[in-house]
């Protein structure tokens, strides 16, 4: 099909003459992303759910609706500085409140994440660590965690964010105590704790062109394959700005690059910010963005899904990042679905033609 075509109308609100001799666009042709995403051969298209929107029901009978997502990821819960706000001592309750509702709804869970240099506790942080303690720390914290959620999750993001921009190893306390060695480290004990069939992901953003990163990181996994170091898959956060987002082809070929390495892919935190005023136009091509990503996706046959980080404008991570910034999510302030939302339905649909 040919790409300028993709971006959908919106649903009609009225029937004009030529078109109600056609069927009247019913509400099958919008039966949830999840839904559609199956149909289109992909396992899910998910969403983020953060603790502090637990309490409005309206959210939340959308969040937990399994036609509209079929896997839910915890935006915050899984975080260090939440499952272990002091040494050896484990709480899981913020992540429950989003995992249990997500095991009642039959939602997937990625699970996000074990090792990151963003998150920490001020005991873990402030440490002044020898390698063999901290190695400790990252074990035992990797043990607890992935006993306690069990096998019930389909993904781990085992290391986030290990890369900087140029290609170099971020800093960090993982880092500067334990070396890059940390990584293959945290997939191994990754791999000791979880079940066989837990997918072990490395996480990041700005991968989702063919650039310096993406190919370091494509480096790194044909490493770890060469040296038995188990993973299984790679995430492509998809953190993008109107404007300056990778097109359809530049997913593509990002996905592409990852083939040859056979893990499978996944975009795991989708969202389309706008420089705020927001405008109609500005909406239009955030939801082309939507619909390239997610159709870059459903094209690339290691791509098992996508996870949009947070589908609700108010309760977005962007306009506190980023300030001037907003609206990158699916749904409005009024929780009205938006243009990008019926581009994801329609290109998933595959009827842009
Ligand atoms: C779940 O979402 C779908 C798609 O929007 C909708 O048709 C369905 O009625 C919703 N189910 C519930 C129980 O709200
Ligand atoms: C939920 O809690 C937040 C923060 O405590 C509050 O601002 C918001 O109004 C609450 N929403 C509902 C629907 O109760
Ligand atoms: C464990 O962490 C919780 C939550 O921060 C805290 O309330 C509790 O006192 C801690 N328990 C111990 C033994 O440190
Ligand atoms: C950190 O530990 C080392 C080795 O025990 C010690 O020499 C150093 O003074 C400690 N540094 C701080 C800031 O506590
Ligand atoms: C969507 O992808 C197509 C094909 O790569 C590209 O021509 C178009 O500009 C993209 N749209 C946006 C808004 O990035």
């Amino acid at each position: 099909m040919k790409l300028s075509t993709i971006i959908p109308l919106l649903p009609l609100a009225s029937a004009t003459p030529t078109q109600q001799a056609r069927p009247h666009p019913s509400l099958n042709k919008y039966p949830g992303l999840d839904i559609l995403a199956k149909r289109a051969g992909l396992l899910y298209f998910g969403t983020a759910i953060d603790n502090v929107v637990l309490n409005n029901s309206a959210y939340i009978s959308i969040a937990h609706n399994s036609s509209e997502f079929g896997q839910v990821t915890p935006s915050n819960g899984q975080k260090w500085m939440y499952i272990e706000p002091s040494r050896n001592n484990f709480s899981y309750s913020m992540a429950d409140a989003i995992v249990k509702p997500a095991i009642r709804a039959r939602q997937m869970r990625r699970c996000h994440t074990f090792v990151w240099h963003n998150q920490l506790p001020a005991w873990l942080e402030g440490g002044n660590w020898t390698k063999a303690e901290l190695t400790g720390v990252l074990e035992n914290h990797i043990r607890n965690e992935a006993r306690y959620f069990g096998n019930g999750c389909y993904a781990w993001d085992v290391v986030n964010e290990a890369f900087e921009d140029d290609g170099s190893f971020r800093d960090s306390i993982w880092l500067r105590v334990l070396g890059k060695e940390y990584i293959e480290l945290a997939f191994r004990f990754a791999r000791k704790y979880v079940g066989r069939r837990v997918r072990l992901y490395y996480n990041d953003y700005g991968i989702e062109r063919v650039n310096v990163k993406s190919k370091v990181v494509a480096a790194m996994v044909k490493d770890f394959i060469d040296r038995d170091i188990p993973i299984d898959g790679i995430g492509l956060q998809a953190h993008f700005t109107v404007g300056r987002a990778p097109t359809y082809d530049d997913v593509k070929a990002a996905l592409n690059l990852f083939i040859p390495l056979g893990v499978e892919t996944a975009l795991t935190e989708l969202d389309v910010r706008i420089q705020l005023p927001d405008s109609l136009e500005k909406q239009a091509l955030q939801a082309q963005v939507y619909a390239n990503s997610t159709k870059a996706c459903m094209d690339v046959g290691d791509c098992v899904g996508v996870t949009v980080w947070d589908f609700w404008d108010p309760v977005s991570w962007v306009p506190e990042t980023f300030p001037g910034y907003g609206n990158a999510c699916l749904f409005d302030d009024g929780l009205k679905r938006k243009q990008a939302y019926y581009a994801v339905s329609d290109v998933l649909r595959d009827d842009g033609e």
